[in-house]
């Protein structure tokens, strides 16, 4: 099966085409036009710049992940995407995008869950990944630590009750000056700093498999605040530390409640050199398979939408056309609207 992905949930205007023979994946293209350049001089996202940038965008991005498979619309046994959550006006460029190319090329149209999109990246480089699976889903919107029973049926154990955790990097980044996005500019300075430097506070750490991250943000800006001088770099590592030491000893004590044996990270924040590295080092440590999607498979893109919808349109069918983007759309035992 040939799946057109299509991704306009947040900043990132992604396209690809994603061949999919039973639970084997072949990625033909994948495009993402980053925003980053529209947004860093306001700080953070702004809504309305986002949804204009995808109209611009996405007819040139769905025309190169065609060309660049080398494939031809009418070829393609679905469109695939991003119905929610996220941004209300950039889910309806991709969303009403993908109405209309499905219409054109009569081809069923599928809508696709974001969050269940993340779920199944891991899956797009790890063929022989084996459910059940902890899944720790972090991105700039959601914390999650997800049970996936299976493909396709999800159990959702811990979520954040305040900041997501790639929002408390954007938020610690921009009061530390260090830009938009913040997540990688702190990961970059941190690898020149102390992460035992300043012991800031573990949130919830003993405490459920909820997440709370804006404690953390608020204990940095106070330090930083009472200790002008203090080490930006040293700031990044020990706050980067704290968020790691919690995400990491969650997503281990969710493993052993539920004796599950494999780990998988997700989400932008995934992509974070000492997650990664101390998520491998947990994984070793309790003999759990660890599995780690590439930087590109952790931030926002549209082949994990084309594998999420391929699943969907097999065991659910194609969506009607009348459905259309939900900004709060949850993840649901089965995702499903
Ligand atoms: O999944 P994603 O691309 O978009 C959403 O669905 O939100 O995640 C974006 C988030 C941002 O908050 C960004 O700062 C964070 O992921 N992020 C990182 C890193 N790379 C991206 N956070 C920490 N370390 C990184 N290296
Ligand atoms: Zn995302």
């Amino acid at each position: 099966m040939l799946v057109l992905g299509i991704e306009t949930s947040c900043d990132e205007t992604a396209t690809a085409v994603v061949e999919v023979e039973g639970a084997a994946y072949d990625v033909r293209s994948s495009v993402v036009s980053s925003q980053i350049d529209l947004h860093a001089r306001y700080g953070g996202v702004v809504p309305e710049i986002a949804s204009r940038a995808h109209v611009e965008r996405l007819v040139p991005a769905v025309a190169e992940a065609l060309v660049e498979a080398g494939v031809e619309g009418p070829e393609l046994d679905a469109v695939a995407a991003t119905v929610g959550p996220g941004l209300v006006g950039s889910l309806l460029v991709g969303t009403s995008a993908a109405k209309g190319l499905a219409i054109v090329w009569d081809k069923p149209f599928v809508g696709v869950n974001h969050l269940e999109g993340h779920l199944f990246a891991p899956f797009l480089e790890e063929p022989d990944i084996t459910v059940p699976l902890v899944v720790l889903l972090v991105s700039g919107g959601h914390t999650m630590l997800v049970h996936m029973v299976d493909r396709g049926r999800y159990e959702v154990l811990g979520a954040t009750l305040d900041d997501a955790a790639g929002e408390a990097f954007d938020k610690v980044a921009r009061f530390l000056g260090l830009g938009y996005p913040g997540g990688p500019a702190i990961d970059r300075l941190a690898t020149q700093g102390r992460p035992d430097a300043i012991a800031f506070p573990r949130s919830m750490l003993n405490d459920g498999l909820d997440f709370s991250f804006s404690g953390l943000k608020t204990a940095v800006v106070n330090h930083v605040r009472k200790n002008p001088d203090v080490s930006t770099a040293d700031v990044a590592a020990s706050f980067q530390e704290a968020a790691v030491d919690v995400l990491v000893a969650k997503a281990r004590r969710a493993a052993d409640d539920l004796g599950v044996g494999a780990l998988s990270l997700a989400g932008g924040v995934a992509a974070n050199s000492r997650l990664r590295e101390r998520w491998l080092d947990a994984c070793e440590e309790d003999g759990r398979q660890g599995y780690l999607p590439s930087h590109i498979m952790c931030t926002d893109n549209a082949a994990m939408i084309a594998a999420a919808g391929a699943w969907r349109l097999e065991h659910d069918g194609p969506t009607p056309l009348d459905v259309g983007a939900n900004p709060n759309l949850a993840l649901g035992p089965t995702a499903r609207r």
